[in-house]
Formats: structure tokens, sequence, C-alpha cells
């Protein structure tokens, strides 16, 4: 069964394989009106279950259009109206969805639930963001960096600020897409320590440097997020934003990478705490196309779940 559930569970192959399935679709759509299916529709007759148990905007609208344009159908499911959220355990849920529908996607907060989800499923199951990763964030990024400056490999990538969930699959990616990556921020948010060690393992080199201006000297892509996430709780707001603002990702950081680097946010942003305006409307910034690339990376996910 072709789960995606992370990007260090995924072959490099199969990655590749997804990215540059992404690349053509998306070729394939340029130039035609908006909104029409694709001339291919593999997901014709197919049923897609999209569980959000936390708020969303770009994940469940992509994945939304995206099933859409390639001819299938969704289900948008929240959480607290599942008997999921009263009750009802994941393996029962995943045992009646399956009767029904043909892939699960599912926004949730412990990592446990998407686990037992795929355990119990007897049709494939998508990681639409856990409190531990966000797969298809990556997927999207990688996308949108070679589409921008060609391949991703040898590259240096800085994250600045939270080692959260984004960041964990990024050190993911960074082993199986053969990029390096340094991560700057405060040693109380550093990124899970099992996750640097497996990228380093892939022969990725992995820096934790608490100088922002050091970190990101030579980078080609720096990255940051939301300094409080929605696993988070907001009682922290205070002490996390007094520990991350030097992390802050503005100009005069920015000036310190190489000149062509990019800067990536997945969005959404809290503009003038984790970056300012001037970088993410600046000319460096690729937020929108990464946006847009949700869409037709994760039509490229769900064609390799499906194997259709
Ligand atoms: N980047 C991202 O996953 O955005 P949403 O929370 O809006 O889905
Ligand atoms: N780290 C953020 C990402 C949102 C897409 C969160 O988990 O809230």
């Amino acid at each position: 069964m072709n789960h995606f559930l992370d990007i260090h569970k995924t072959a490099p192959a199969d990655l590749r394989s997804m990215i540059d399935t992404a690349n053509a679709m998306k070729q394939a759509r340029n130039g035609r009106p908006r909104g029409a299916a694709d001339d291919d529709t593999p997901l014709a007759g197919q049923m897609v279950a999209l569980i959000f148990e936390k708020p969303s905007t770009r994940t469940r609208v992509s994945f939304d259009v995206g099933v859409r344009q390639m001819g299938g159908e969704t289900m948008v499911l929240s959480g607290t109206d599942m008997q999921l959220g009263h009750g009802e355990t994941i393996a029962d849920t995943a045992r009646v969805l399956s009767r029904y529908v043909d892939l699960i996607m599912i926004r949730t907060f412990d990592e446990s639930v998407l686990l037992e989800m795929a355990d119990y499923a007897d049709v494939p199951v998508i990681n639409g963001l856990t409190d531990r990763t966000h797969p298809c964030q990556i997927m999207a990024d990688i996308l949108t960096y070679e589409e921008h400056r060609g391949p991703i490999a040898g590259k240096k990538v800085v994250w600045s600020g939270d080692g959260n969930n984004v960041c964990a699959s990024f050190l993911h990616a960074a082993g199986q897409f053969g990029f390096d990556l340094t991560f700057t921020g405060p040693a109380q948010l550093d990124p899970e320590a099992e996750f640097v060690g497996l990228a380093r393992k892939s022969g990725s080199t992995i820096e934790i440097e608490r100088d922002p201006v050091k970190a990101v000297e030579g980078a080609d892509l720096v990255v940051t997020d939301t300094w409080v996430s929605m696993h988070d709780s907001q009682s922290t707001k205070e002490r996390r934003h007094n520990m991350l603002r030097p992390y802050q990702v503005n100009e005069a950081l920015m000036a310190h990478a190489k000149p062509d680097a990019l800067f990536m946010h997945c969005l959404p942003a809290h503009r003038e705490d984790e970056a300012t305006s001037a970088v993410m409307d600046g000319p460096n910034s690729v937020i929108w196309d990464e946006a847009e690339n949700r869409l037709h990376a994760q039509k490229a996910v769900m064609r390799w779940c499906l194997g259709v």
C-alpha cells in the first residue's frame, strides 16, 4: 500500500518521480482555462476523504481542487463533526472509511492518529500535517526550488526560527534529495535529534548554528515558519516570541545569504514576526509559487498513492 506518511519513509526514486509528475502536470495545465479538468483524469470515479482536525486554507483547497482537476470527487470532513471526535476509535474509523472511499488525507494533532489510520485503512493515507511533520509542504517546496534554480541536490538550505513540524520534513528531505541544511534558532526549539541524526546518516551536512548571520552565509535558500504552531499553547506565545526574535528573516539577514538565495515560508505567516513584509514581498521570495505548487505536488502524491 502506498501511504504517503513522511518523506523519510518514501523511497528517493519515488519522491523524484512525484516531483517529475508534478512538473509535467503543471506544464500541461499552462495556458488552459482556470477550473478546467485536466486532459488526463486518472481519478475519475474515485472518492477522496479530506479529514481536518486543525484549521487549513492551502491544504484544504489545494487537495480539493487537485482531486477535481483529476476527475475525482472529495468529501471534506472536520474531526469534530465525525464520531472520531466523540470517542469512536481511529482504527474503527479507518475500517469504515475504507469501505466508502479510495484515499484518505488527514490533518491531525498527534502523529499516532495518522499512523493508526494508516495501519487500519485498506486504502492509502496521506499526511496533511501532524504536530511532528508536514511532508506535502516540502514536496511543494522542492518543486518550487527546482523550478527557479534547478536541482536542489548539493545546495545549502537554512532554516531560521522554530525547529517545528515543517522544519522536520525539511530535514527528512535533506537526506532524501541530497541537500545540506543549517538550523539556526534557540536551543530550546531545536529540531528533534532523531531527525537530525537520520539526515546526517543519509550523507547530508546538517549544522546547528546559534548565530543567524553566520548560519545564512552561503545559503541558496532561506526558510522560516510561524513562531507559534497550531499545536503550541497560546500561553507560550510571549516566551517563544522573545526567544525567536533574533531569528526574524529580514532584509539585513538575507543580505548575508547568496545574492540569488530564495526565500520560502509555508504560510500562513505573521508578517513582521518571523519574516518582514520587505522579504516576503521582495524579489527573492517565492512564497506564492510555493503555495500554488501545493496543488501540483499533491496531485502527483495522490497519483503515486493510487498507482494511476
Ligand atoms: N501551509 C499550509 O499547510 O497551510 P494551511 O494550514 O493553510 O493548509
Ligand atoms: N508549523 C505550522 C505550519 C502550518 C502550515 C503549524 O503546525 O501550525
